[in-house]
Parts: C-alpha cells; structure tokens; sequence
C-alpha cells in the first residue's frame, strides 16, 4: 500500500498590480498524507469538507483523468485511481486570501503525479491545477515556490520565475473574518481604461524588480493597483487602519492577499517587522499576525 506526505505552501495571489497573474509562495504551510485505502477516508478537516466534493480528492482524480484520456490516444493501459485515506494538517487558513484552494489542488494532482510514476510534465502539473482553480497565479508558486507571474495562452498556463530576496519580511495580517474569492471577483470592474492597463503593467513590472533587488522604495510606488484593491479594500472593514498603522510602523509596502481578507506589510528590517506586527497585535488581539519568509522550493514530497 502506497503512502506518501507531500507539503505545500500558501501563496499570496496578486501582489498589488499582478491581478490574476503574479504570486508568491509564502512560508507558511500544510501536510498532506496520502495512502491507498478500500474506502475514501478524509481527517483533519471539517466534517462539510470529508466527502468526494473535497478538492484535494477531485484533483488527485482529475489528475488519473487527463492520464487516462492521454493513454486512450497513445493506446497504453489506463489506470483506475485508487481510493484514499487522506490526512490534513494546515497551518493555512480558509478563505483568507492565503491560496488554501491551491494547496489541496497542488497535493491532490502532485500525489497523482507520485502514484503513477511522475507521467506529467511541469507545464502539466500547472494546467491541471489552473483548470480546477480557474487561474494560475496561485497554484504557479504553489506548486514551484518563489516569485512567479503567470498566464494562459492556447489553452495553457505559461510561467515565469523571478528572484526575489529571501530577506523579505512578510508581515501577514490575518483577520478573524473571510472574504470569500466569489464575492470578492465580483466587486472587481470588468472593463477598465487604457490609462489603467498602463499603470499595472508598469507597477507589476517594477514590483517584480523591485522583490529582486530589495529597493523598498521603489516596492512602495510600485505596489500600488488600480484594478481590484480599491473595490475590494471596502470588503475588509479594518483595511485602512491597518495599512496605516504597517505603514506609519514603518513598512515599504502593503496590498490585499489574494481576494482578502489578509492584508500583507513588507519591509526588510527585522526590526520594523517586529514593530508593525505588535503595533498590530495591541490593535487586533483576534488576528493572526504573522512574519513570513518567501518559500522558494514550492510543494515538496516528504
Ligand atoms: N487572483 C485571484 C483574485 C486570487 O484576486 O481573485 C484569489 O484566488
């Protein structure tokens, strides 16, 4: 009976200006175990979620799916996916903007990959998991860690990687509430100016730059978006206190995480750090306030 754990970050989809296309993997994780079993069996999430709805079970079975379509064209054997015993252990909150539903997309189409043998290639991996996330820019550093900016193009996700300085301080702020991704797409205009267009590529462009070489001036201009925050930041009722106390404690830069309701401080100072997060904690004692690295290996079998 096989067995395997594999363990994948949480991401941090947009960063500012890179709406559905930039991401980072964040040091933050959860564990999956996988083990061939007679029946599905689920532990270590809530009940509503133990049952083959799970998205770490639909994408393990998508994963045998595409295998198995490709071996119908090839005229090899398929393979019938095995039932598992699944075992959760997540640091990872739900509905907070931190690429929760990427980690179980990751770990359900990773532990396909391990059980048949590593058949996909890593443009593969990516699309199975876009296709059940519906954009890649949490599952790209999910799955190969790091500063990625990803897209679709001809039907497949296509992936550049950036450098980004590993003395980041990711100052996570986490509030006691969700913003669910559905709400949180919807506030967001579908139509937008050129002047707009201009303005995040050449933010997103700087940002990139700017996560590489640690100039946190340039990160403090460049972070800046037009697209979603100024719509979204009004689904998070403490978003401008909490900018400007990160920001007065001294942080370089601050954005939504993903569709919210984490909000992201970063600078470089271990000190200033420590100071926007316990400015934070007397403010919020109910939010999680977190110090994250970059996580630059993505989703590793252990
Ligand atoms: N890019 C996505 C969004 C990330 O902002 O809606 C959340 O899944």
């Amino acid at each position: 009976m096989k067995k395997i754990k594999i363990r994948v970050p949480a991401t941090s989809a947009n960063l500012g200006p890179g709406y559905d296309c930039m991401g980072l993997a964040l040091g933050l994780y959860s564990d999956f175990t996988f083990e061939e079993s007679e029946s599905l069996i689920i532990e270590g999430c809530p009940e509503e979620f133990r049952n083959e709805d799970n998205l770490v079970v639909k994408a393990f079975k998508k994963a045998y799916e595409y295998y198995n379509e490709r071996a119908v064209s090839k005229g090899t054997s398929q393979i019938s996916a095995p039932a598992l015993k699944i075992m959760t252990e997540s640091a990872v909150p739900v509905a907070r903007g931190l690429g929760s539903s990427a980690t179980c997309t990751v770990a359900g189409v990773l532990a396909a990959q391990v059980f048949l043998d590593d058949p996909f290639t890593d443009p593969e991996l990516l699309m199975l998991c876009t296709e059940l996330e519906g954009h890649p820019d949490n599952a790209a550093p999910c799955l190969f860690g790091g500063l990625t900016a990803s897209f679709m193009e001809d039907g497949m996700p296509h992936l550049a990687s950036f450098d980004c300085r590993d003395d980041w301080k990711f100052v996570t702020v986490i509030p006691d509430y969700e913003v669910k991704t559905s709400e949180a797409r919807k506030v967001v205009k579908q139509d937008i100016k050129l002047s707009d267009g201009v303005y995040s590529v050449s933010h997103a462009l700087c940002m990139v730059k700017a996560l590489e070489t640690g100039d946190g001036s340039l990160l403090g201009y460049a972070c800046r978006d037009v697209l979603h925050e100024p719509y979204r930041r009004k689904l998070i009722k403490d978003y401008d206190k909490i900018r400007s106390v990160s920001l007065d404690s001294g942080a370089d830069a601050f954005f939504i995480s993903g569709s919210g309701s984490t909000m992201i401080a970063l600078t470089r100072n271990e000190e200033v750090a420590e100071n926007i997060r316990s400015a934070l904690c007397n403010a919020f004692p109910n939010f999680d306030i977190l110090i994250l690295g970059v996580c630059k290996e993505g989703a590793v079998v252990v």
